[in-house]
């Protein structure tokens, strides 16, 4: 059973804000044509709920105005004043103080795999994001805001999920650390002309893939489309690639804005890169509506840390980033999900070019290991037995594990579905298997 018990404290404070609701509207000779008032428990906040009666408005849209209900929490000393106006028109004032975000979340070591974690709202919700949907991601924060690790928790839940990583880092402050690593397609960029090397690298690598996906009779439309049709083939999937742009306006002003060179090159990559598994994030303390909008539409998400200039966040769809704190690292408000405490890694984990977080987890390292074992082969019959999981849920890990690489058909083994080379390096590589510094690199593929 929910809580709906409302305390005297709110009951008597829900009946001063529903009169001074109604005289707000009445001294702007609006009409208080209110239906209801409600309190009600929603996500552990405590709203009341005004109704209006919009049969008897008529034309209501002086009452929804983003102007009006500025002017009704100012009324109202400051409490926010929410509008719900997908069914008739409410408006919603928390009775509630808002419950804090934590000032630290370490990104969990389980986070689910193929899925990028965000950080947490509020209500303790975890946001996860299908890399396939996200599209491209905008960051906006000033210095020591929170960009860098940000980025940095991106780019090892790439490596994590075997993606390809494209990385520019101008002032060299973020992505030092993995300088050489495996996954990178090309070394970092630390000039525009490299970062730009870097986008239209990640372009041609759409002229590619179109190709292949063309020379398909099915014409596949997306990459994980292209990748069961491979994987059915029998033959490798294509990783997705993460472009990653650090101080991302420093490179597009240096290169003529949003009409010269880079401006373009973006624009194209953003709504070419989607189709084939190619994203980008960038990241900036600024970004003019001139730099913004050639590629404002091709971007899934923006995240906005601390910001000195609330036109440039509101305009991002990100209003009150600059009433954030200046000690609070990690914070930002999200278009999408509203305020975000972001996930947090650390530094030093990452050192080395090491994997924070393996790319199996515990269970798929117990049972490729001991297929290993038993020969070699993993039938969905026995993902279901050693993993003590209904068969429907072994069929899904299996056709998982071989959209990733990681079981292939054996055409000199009766085509039963055996453990390929690439998952043997992550079973060596994975913190359990680790007996010394003898780490097995990744075969390169595609
Ligand atoms: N998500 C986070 N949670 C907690 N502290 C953080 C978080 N992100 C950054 N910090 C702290 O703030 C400092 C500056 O962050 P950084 O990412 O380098 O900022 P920016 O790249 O925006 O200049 C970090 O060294 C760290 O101590
Ligand atoms: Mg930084």
């Amino acid at each position: 059973m929910p809580d709906i018990s409302i305390s005297h404290r709110e009951m008597r404070l829900a009946e001063s804000i529903s009169r001074q609701l109604s005289n707000a509207l009445t001294r702007r000779k609006l009409t208080p044509a209110f239906s209801d008032f409600y309190i009600t428990r929603l996500a552990g906040l405590t709203p009341l709920i005004a109704v209006l009666d919009t049969a008897k408005l008529g034309d209501h849209s002086q009452y929804i105005s983003a102007d009006l209900l500025h002017q009704l929490s100012t009324d109202l000393g400051g409490l926010p004043v929410y509008l719900s106006n997908h069914s008739g028109v409410r408006y919603v004032v928390l009775l509630s103080p808002l419950p804090r975000l934590p000032r630290k979340v370490d990104l969990p070591a389980d986070a689910p795999r193929g899925k990028l974690a965000i950080g947490v709202r509020f209500t303790g919700q975890p946001v996860l994001l299908d890399w396939e949907t996200f599209l491209h991601l905008a960051i906006l924060g000033n210095t020591g805001s929170g960009k860098s690790i940000f980025l940095q928790s991106l780019a090892h839940q790439a490596i994590r999920d075997e993606m390809k990583l494209l990385l520019s880092d101008i002032d060299q402050t973020t992505f030092g650390m993995l300088e050489g690593h495996p996954n990178l397609d090309a070394p970092i960029a630390c000039t525009p002309r490299d970062a730009l090397g870097l986008v239209e690298k990640a372009i041609a690598a759409c002229d590619q893939r179109s190709e292949l996906f063309k020379a398909l009779p099915e014409h596949p439309q997306k990459l994980s489309e292209y990748n069961a049709l491979m994987v059915k083939q029998g033959k490798a999937p294509l990783p997705r690639v993460l472009v990653i742009l650090d101080e991302a306006s420093t490179v597009l002003t240096a290169l003529g804005g949003a009409k010269g060179a880079m401006g373009q090159a973006l624009a194209t990559l953003g709504w070419r890169g989607r189709k084939f598994g190619i994203h980008f994030v960038f990241a900036a303390q600024e970004f003019t509506k001139e730099i913004i909008g050639p590629v404002r539409d091709q971007v899934g998400l923006t995240l906005c840390f601390r910001v000195r200039n609330g036109q440039m966040a509101e305009r991002m769809g990100c209003r009150g980033a600059d009433r954030i704190p200046e000690g609070r690292p990690g914070l930002a408000i999200s278009d999408r999900f509203g305020p975000l405490q972001t996930y947090f890694v650390d530094r030093s984990c990452l050192a080395g070019g090491g994997n924070i977080l393996p790319a199996i987890t515990e269970q798929e390292h117990n049972l490729f290991t001991r297929a290993l074992a038993d020969g070699g082969k993993l039938p969905a019959a026995k993902i279901q037995e050693w993993g003590q999981v209904s068969e429907w849920q072994a069929r899904r890990m299996l056709e998982r594990w071989a959209l990733m690489g990681w079981l292939a058909k054996d055409v000199h083994r009766d085509n039963a579905f055996c453990i390929t080379p690439k998952a043997q390096v992550l079973i060596a590589n994975h913190p359990t298997s680790q007996t010394g510094s003898d780490r097995l690199e990744p075969s390169q593929t595609v």
